[in-house]
């Protein structure tokens, strides 16, 4: 394992101004937000999208540090016969890959889930790394409910990201650790805050445990937010302050760098968080997004399957993708997103 060049590609994912694509959807999801906007889930547009997406050069240059693939993504051409993951080397991003395979249900904790895709995962990471990926993606998900979550589900959980993540080490892949606790529920911004502590501190714990170097790992977290179905809505000023707190308090120095998954915010509200977060600076870690919905809700509208639309796509992301990669340094306000609208 080459220590300085995983420590190397962490701190490039979370360079200033700079952020992930995460544009991992698996088969199950990519249907989901295909079908909202009309078009059918086949492999060529699924290709015809993604290939959109990288080649958006203002974006994928100047914003995007680095693109989380799904398997299928990452062995797919595009129309010229270039592979998918040589378009984003060329625009000087970092090929990722996702390699949890998903969640099933974790026995006797009824309602709870626990990720798997530990078993072969060494040669899987192996083959990824031959093709060109330089970090990998593992998301467990903790939900929030009446006697949820509880520790057993907490602790499996956190075992597996350890594992996963002491296993791309091996492979000189640097793990995206991702425990996201779901935005789901009822709950207040204090129970979110409460849970995302324990899920921190549990991680932090399994990966020192399973000797995972914390200088060459990213942390995909959720933010301290209200449930979706709280009545009450905790203001951007709020969750910044709540999750730079949980955040100082749980994550080491060590780590090089943050990256947020967006969870179900809309794309103004996951920008605006992050920027609000910039102005509590200076922080111990590179802040930045590793957004999938926050990122490409937009030019997915925008694009609708129609190859007519390319143009229009790539338009709509560059502006989200701009936007948050001021927010990654404390530079957006919400006058931009008027001025381009
Ligand atoms: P969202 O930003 O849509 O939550 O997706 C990020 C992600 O990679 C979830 O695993």
């Amino acid at each position: 394992m080459n220590l300085t060049e995983l420590n190397r590609i962490a701190t490039a994912m979370v360079a200033p101004g700079k952020g992930i694509l995460a544009a991992d959807e698996s088969s199950g999801t990519i249907k989901k937000r295909f079908d909202a906007i009309g078009v059918e889930s086949t492999e060529e547009n699924r290709r015809d999208y993604r290939e959109m997406l990288f080649r958006a050069k203002d974006a994928m240059s100047q914003y995007i540090s680095g693109v989380i693939l799904y398997d299928e993504t990452i062995w797919q051409d595009a129309k010229d016969g270039t592979p998918l993951i040589k378009l984003i080397e060329q625009s000087g991003a970092i090929p990722g890959i996702k390699v949890d395979e998903g969640t099933q249900a974790l026995p006797m904790c009824p309602g709870e889930l626990v990720t798997v895709g530990l078993d072969k995962l060494a040669e899987r990471l192996k083959k990824y790394y031959e093709r060109g990926a330089r970090f990998a993606k593992w998301r467990a998900v903790i939900d929030i409910g009446s006697g949820i979550p509880s520790m057993t589900a907490i602790s499996v959980n956190a075992h597996a990201l350890a594992r996963y993540a002491a296993l791309c080490q091996a492979a000189q892949i640097v793990p995206i650790v991702e425990p996201e606790v779901l935005m789901d529920g009822d709950h207040d911004i204090d129970r979110c805050y409460e849970v995302t502590g324990r899920v921190l501190n549990k991680t932090f714990q399994e990966l020192r445990v399973q000797r995972v170097v914390l200088e060459g790992m990213v942390l995909k977290p959720n933010m301290a937010i209200s449930g979706k179905k709280c009545a009450k809505q905790a203001s951007v000023e709020e969750v910044a302050e709540k999750t730079i707190r949980l955040l100082k308090a749980c994550v080491p120095a060590a780590v090089p760098g943050i990256a947020f998954l967006s969870g179900g915010q809309s794309d103004e509200e996951a920008t605006a968080h992050l920027n609000a977060m910039h102005k509590l600076g200076p922080l111990p870690w590179g802040l930045t997004f590793s957004y999938g919905r926050a990122l490409q809700a937009a030019p997915q509208k925008a694009w609708s399957g129609k190859a007519e639309n390319v143009a229009a796509g790539q338009r709509a992301f560059s502006h989200r993708a701009r936007m948050n990669g001021l927010a990654a340094k404390g530079e957006w306000q919400s006058s931009l997103e008027q001025k381009a609208a």
